[in-house]
């Protein structure tokens, strides 16, 4: 089979390394990928957010099955440009991708679904959306309602927080994501992120994890796109699990089938859990940044039947084999990240690094220059490795992170600290 996947991060490596695992990937074509990419698949240069184009370029390039890492393309209905080429494709459609492209349409479902989330109330209007914080108090959670490239929740501890939350959001910090504004009780509690496949009918649940969003040791500073993830996630225990599949991701896939936008591609539900019972903080219609990293390690050849079989819409016929088996990936970013940060460095020490079904630095933002890999991103590499105990995992995964040979790079040396805590 001829794969195209479509993304440049460390999730998008993940997905390549994995559907390189599996026999049935004769070639395979990433666009526009990264330098790590690059070593292991063919890479174009293709705008990925252009339906048309992508749908010319699978169509010319025999490509039998498109797999669609970010929401970016989803949103802008790439997935469904490829389908309507005849191209097998992996991911939702666009009115299926508003599960994050608005968070006022989650809201919605949720509630005509009956799942259990923060409550909550939308404003189009500054005035409004002030008078309601002033009313309600804090903490509470301001959003902007369209995608945001993670940047749009604050969450307010104090009043001025989300007051000075609401003015930038109205004034057009994120440009029309924030043209409405979506106001949110503050939930308590542990998160973790919950992947589970849709074909629109079947749901089949393949992993849980937990990312690290700040970049601060502790869960300190600024939030990023994620520091560093694990899998599994001990908070989801089988009842977890039970409850977030019975009360919120089946009545969800219900509820959009009903509207006639069936599901179909990989569902993660951002849960917060509190006395064992799950509530929806969000969903997202793509793999995690870097959740996908351990779940591919983890997954192994099979993360690919499981995506083939779910676009094919044979999820029933599928069945996840678990290994008991821990993952985690320390993700190296350029010092100074989610601010500035430089570019350019060379990264040395990554070709003497173990690569194998138990060690793999995936690569985020890197580009190859006269055959050196250098720092071309915020987030740069991630440490990834599996063990038979998180421990195990842990201590491989920061072999790793520690053996690359780039002053200007920062990790957390912390990932991990809330399940390793529970030992
Ligand atoms: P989101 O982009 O919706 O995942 O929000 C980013 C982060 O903000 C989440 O991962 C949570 O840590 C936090 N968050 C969002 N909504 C809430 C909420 N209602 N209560 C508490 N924390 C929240
Ligand atoms: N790691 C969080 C995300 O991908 O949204």
């Amino acid at each position: 089979m001829n794969i195209l996947i479509l993304g440049s991060g460390g999730r998008e490596h993940a997905l390549a390394w994995a559907a390189l695992q599996n026999p049935k990937c004769d070639r395979l074509v990433v666009a526009p990928g990264n330098a790590g990419i690059a070593r292991i698949a063919e890479c174009a240069e293709l705008d990925i957010d252009d339906g048309a184009a992508v749908a010319q370029f699978a169509a010319e390039n025999a490509i039998d099955f498109v797999i669609v890492g970010p929401e970016a393309p989803l949103a802008a209905g790439v997935a469904d440009e490829v389908r309507a080429a005849g191209i097998l494709c992996f991911g939702p459609s666009a009115d299926a991708a508003r599960l994050e492209a608005s968070k006022a349409f989650t809201k919605e479902i949720c509630d005509a679904a009956g799942a259990p989330t923060a409550a909550w109330a939308r404003f189009s209007d500054r005035e409004a959306a002030l008078a309601h914080v002033r009313k309600t108090g804090a903490p509470i959670v301001v959003k902007a309602d369209g995608l945001a490239a993670g940047k749009g929740v604050v969450v307010a501890m104090d009043k001025h927080q989300a007051i000075d939350a609401i003015e930038e959001m109205f004034g057009g910090a994120f440009g029309g994501a924030g043209a409405e504004v979506v106001i949110e009780e503050f939930m308590e509690g542990e998160e973790a992120s919950f992947f589970v496949l849709c074909d629109g009918e079947t749901a089949l649940a393949i992993g849980t994890a937990q990312d690290h969003k700040r970049i601060g040791e502790g869960d300190t500073g600024p939030n990023t796109g994620g520091m560093g993830a694990y899998s599994p996630a001990p908070v989801m225990t089988d009842a977890v699990t039970e409850a977030a599949m019975e009360r919120i991701v089946r009545p969800t896939l219900r509820e959009m089938a009903a509207r006639g936008m069936p599901y179909s591609g990989v569902l993660y539900a951002g849960l917060m859990i509190r006395d064992g019972q799950p509530r929806l903080v969000e969903y997202n219609v793509r793999f995690g940044d870097p959740e996908c990293q351990v779940l591919m390690l983890r997954l192994g050849a099979q993360a690919f039947d499981l995506m083939h079989a779910c676009a094919e819409g044979r999820l029933a016929e599928m069945q996840v084999h678990w290994a008991d088996d821990h993952a985690m990936t320390v993700v190296l970013a350029a010092a100074g990240y989610p601010g500035a940060y430089r570019k350019g460095d060379v990264i040395g020490g990554l070709d003497d690094l173990p690569s194998d079904s138990f060690h793999m630095v995936f690569h985020a933002g890197t580009r190859e220059v006269d055959g050196r890999i250098t720092a071309n991103g915020g987030r740069v590499l991630n440490a990834t490795a599996r063990g038979a105990s998180l421990a195990e995992a842990r201590a491989r995964a920061y072999a790793l992170a520690e053996a690359v040979d780039w002053p200007g790079g920062v990790f957390r040396r912390d990932i991990g600290w809330r399940a390793l805590g529970k030992d």
